[in-house]
């Protein structure tokens, strides 16, 4: 049963019956609407709509439907039904026959869609914060295990310094708790009621909105009716902040797969979370971290598709918003699966430290502490950058490390070398001075960790 039929001579055509309705996706908002006609029934009782016995009656209805189909929207489907909205209206009526059709009163789907939306967001938004925390806290527990475990640095994916594994683990750690600072901002301006709004004007029922909200959790109504049932911005805020995670998602895994490869052999995933070649029997490939990478394309695609549905959108309410739900709901799941399966694969991933050292090593990683170094023997950086070149090129044609040139060598081209200079040359030497705030010296970066733990508790 439509709600609308009163004025129509025929039926809807069965294509555009199709596509028109939005049962086959917005049944997840089945509880939320639910919550919402509760809370309505109880706001229309105190504008004397309905009397506190009716108001009872809808009431143990609409939890009835919730506990029947709650649990599986999905079922109410074959239903149908036009919406979600529709197909509890039309259960609520076979409870309590023509009790049912007085629920509507004063209200318009406009509202209610907006309203069911607001409160999947700001749940959807706390589980993301619950996964982003997990994943915070596995990266705190990498940053343990190996706080102090050599890890060469890059720049243009050249080895440029090297940092600690822990220092690498709590960059992320800081991306990620800047997400939680986004989605939890974005619920904030999320968590306005506009139910009392209307279908654009406002309802005509002496509705106290104030109660209403509360009653629903938020922290207060919206201020105007055309945009409370034609705002859209939290779902592009939330998308928005679900982009970011997912970028941040991606680098990480992009990292790691680089890390995981032959040629680097800093890590090995777990069984758990790779998989084989049809083909090549040696493979074992990083499947969890490439679908983590890749899935930052759709829900990009989500924010750009949302926000390109509202560009140009007339007030108030337009059926373009009903393309607001697909990329929404489709954002969130994909988003809370990568964060899911994050902590598997950093729980179980094997940090190689061996080939981690050697590497940082190699590539004379060590060039900017020799120029300290002279720096320190009163030679301008300018020129100490110069002269380390020079010394760079020679251990380059010897084919060995900074350290292995000879003494004599060195002080071929700057006399003021010392013997000392070797001590300055070692990984260890090179970190422990970059012990500034926010450096890789492992004296911050276990200090760095201990604070992250704190965070994160
Ligand atoms: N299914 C609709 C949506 O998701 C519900 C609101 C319909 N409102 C209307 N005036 N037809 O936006």
């Amino acid at each position: 049963m439509a709600l609308w039929g009163g004025r129509f001579e025929q039926d809807a055509d069965p294509l555009f019956k199709r596509f028109n309705d939005s049962l086959r996706f917005d049944h997840r908002l089945l509880t939320q609407d639910i919550r919402g006609s509760i809370a309505w029934a109880k706001a229309l009782e105190g504008a004397g709509v309905l009397t506190s016995h009716a108001r009872q009656q809808v009431v143990e209805a609409l939890a009835a439907i919730a506990k029947q189909w709650g649990s599986d929207s999905a079922r109410i489907v074959e239903s149908g039904a036009e919406d979600v909205h529709s197909f509890v209206e039309a259960e609520l009526i076979k409870r309590v026959g023509d009790l049912g059709k007085t629920l509507h009163t004063g209200r318009s789907r406009n509202d209610q869609v907006a309203t069911d939306l607001r409160l999947w967001v700001r749940d959807e938004i706390a589980a993301r914060i619950n996964e982003l925390r997990a994943a915070q806290a596995s990266l705190v527990a990498l940053a343990e295990r190996e706080t102090a475990t050599v890890l060469p640095g890059y720049t243009h994916l050249q080895r440029a310094q090297p940092t600690v594994w822990g220092h690498w683990a709590l960059a992320y750690f800081e991306m990620l708790d800047r997400d939680v600072s986004r989605f939890a901002d974005a619920a904030e301006r999320a968590n306005l009621c506009p139910l009392g709004s209307g279908a654009l004007a406002g309802t005509a029922y002496p509705i106290d909105r104030a109660a209403l909200a509360r009653d629903l959790g938020f922290s207060g109504s919206t201020t105007n009716s055309l945009d409370g049932v034609s705002d859209r911005d939290f779902v592009v805020e939330a998308l928005s902040a679900g982009v970011t995670c997912a970028l941040h998602l991606s680098r990480l895994a992009e990292d790691l797969i680089l890390y995981a490869s032959g040629e680097f052999a800093f890590v090995e995933l777990s069984d758990r979370v790779t998989s084989g070649s049809s083909l090549m029997p040696q493979k074992k490939n990083p499947d969890a971290l490439e679908l983590i990478r890749g899935k930052v394309g759709r829900i990009l695609g989500a924010h750009t598709a949302m926000c390109v549905t509202i560009k140009g959108l007339p007030l108030a309410y337009n059926k373009d918003l009903q393309e607001d739900k697909e990329p929404l709901f489709d954002s969130m799941d994909n988003l809370s699966m990568c964060l899911g399966v994050l902590p598997v694969v950093l729980d179980g991933m094997k940090v190689n430290r061996e080939a981690c050292l050697r590497a940082a090593k190699g590539g004379h990683s060590n060039a900017t502490d020799l120029a300290d170094y002279l720096v320190s023997k009163g030679i301008p950086f300018r020129e100490a950058h110069e002269i380390t070149g020079r010394l760079v090129r020679i251990a380059i044609e010897r084919g060995t490390a900074l350290e292995d040139v000879p003494l004599a060598e060195l002080q071929k081209v700057e006399r003021r070398i010392g013997e000392d200079v070797f001590a300055r040359l070692s990984i260890e030497a090179g970190m422990a001075r970059r012990n500034v705030e926010g450096g890789t010296s492992p004296e911050r970066v276990a200090e760095a960790v201990k604070g992250a733990k704190e965070r994160v508790r």
